[in-house]
């Protein structure tokens, strides 16, 4: 049942914020001051490394997270995805923990990633959509994502509920290790309760989405920058928009540009760029010049701020409303949805169910 919808992946974007809020609510103790993990939980004083394995989107999502476990925690990270995992062999030492992000939780490689680190990891963790599934099923703790069934081949809801449940974990690491002041603490948790109404806000933004993506649905390639967090969600928004629309779509870090991307630019190119006015913005501001002074055509995703600051030359200036910078992930991935949505639209591609791509990939 689409609800109204012309399509499953339009339900679901719509149906972000109530989702999200439910998992908020559901890793918050009752006072609504900290995490709380289900059972057996998780102490993560004594955690040396972390090491992160999914695929294609969920593989965005544990980038996203290097960077909190990182920042907030300040526990090292390391991320991969689960077809070069398996086979490489990698060395699992004592003091890890494991992690495999994955919405279907059936994975063929994600799951024989995680029976690699059975009896070496000292913790099997999985972040899942389905609570039922082999993946969560095998894990010493699973966290649920609680996004409800997702139809589309192009994972939405599912993607924004895993950042969510990572930023709580990554909250929670951090509150063991005493690496953030209660304040922050409480400033972040805070910020997520607020999400679900800044992402209806996000999706007032699909007017002006809908007149850009026809533009972009006549191009041949398009690009997306981002740095930061915002770099794993370039990566998410050029494969969302490949993987409907059809067009080619490569992300790159933006400080990356000036060592090769840069010569793909000239007058026929668009460029994504995702930049909210953080304290990484003017380094994005000034790659974003170097791709204009190339005639290249810039849609910048930013919010009011960056807009006034270094929305000028820009062919389109998509506005977010204003969020703490390590909740923006969450809040930018909204217009990356809705802009291969859109794009996608435009093309008559069919949305749900795109060429060659199953939902669960069952098999390697
Ligand atoms: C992209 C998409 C895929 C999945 C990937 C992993 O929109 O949906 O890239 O993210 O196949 O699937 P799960 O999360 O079920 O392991």
């Amino acid at each position: 049942d689409k609800a109204g919808h012309k399509h499953f992946m339009s339900k679901e974007i719509s149906e972000q914020p109530t989702v999200l809020g439910e998992a908020v609510r559901h890793y918050l103790s009752n006072d609504a001051t900290q995490v709380t993990l289900p059972d057996p939980g998780l102490d993560f004083t004594k955690v040396e490394r972390l090491t992160m394995v999914a695929c294609g989107t969920a593989f965005y999502a544990c980038l996203t997270a290097k960077y909190w476990f990182e920042q907030l925690a300040g526990i090292p990270v390391e991320v991969d995805v689960a077809s070069e995992f398996r086979y490489r062999e990698p060395p699992i030492t004592k003091g890890t923990v494991a992690l495999f992000v994955s919405q279907s939780g059936e994975t063929a490689d994600t799951l024989a990633a995680l029976r690699y680190c059975e009896g070496k990891a000292d913790k099997i963790l999985s972040v899942v959509n389905v609570p039922e599934s082999s993946i969560a099923r095998e894990s010493d703790l699973a966290l649920p994502i609680l996004a409800g069934t997702e139809i589309g081949v192009a994972s939405t809801k599912a993607f924004t509920c895993q950042l969510t449940v990572l930023l709580m974990l990554a909250v929670k690491a951090a509150s063991d290790r005493g690496t953030l002041s209660d304040e922050r603490i409480q400033d972040i948790l805070s910020g997520l309760r607020g999400l679900p109404a800044q992402i209806n806000t996000a999706l007032e933004a699909e007017g002006s989405l809908v007149k850009v993506a026809r533009k972009l649905s006549e191009a041949r390639d398009i690009l997306f920058l981002g740095r930061g967090l915002m770099y794993p969600l370039a990566l998410e928004g050029a494969l969302k928009l490949k993987e409907i629309s059809y067009i080619h779509a490569e992300a790159y870090a933006a400080g990356e540009l000036k060592h090769g991307p840069i010569a793909l630019i000239d007058k026929h190119v668009p460029i994504v760029v995702m930049a909210p006015r953080d304290d990484l913005f003017d380094k994005t501001v000034s790659n974003m010049q170097e791709v204009m002074a190339r005639k290249g055509k810039v849609i910048l995703i930013t919010d009011a701020n960056g807009q006034e600051e270094g929305g000028d030359g820009a062919w389109n200036t998509i506005v977010m409303p204003e969020v703490d910078p390590v909740l923006s992930p969450i809040l930018y991935a909204i217009p990356a949805q809705l802009l291969a949505y859109h794009t996608a639209i435009a093309k008559g591609t069919d949305v749900d169910q795109p060429r060659n791509l199953a939902k669960s990939v069952t098999v390697e």
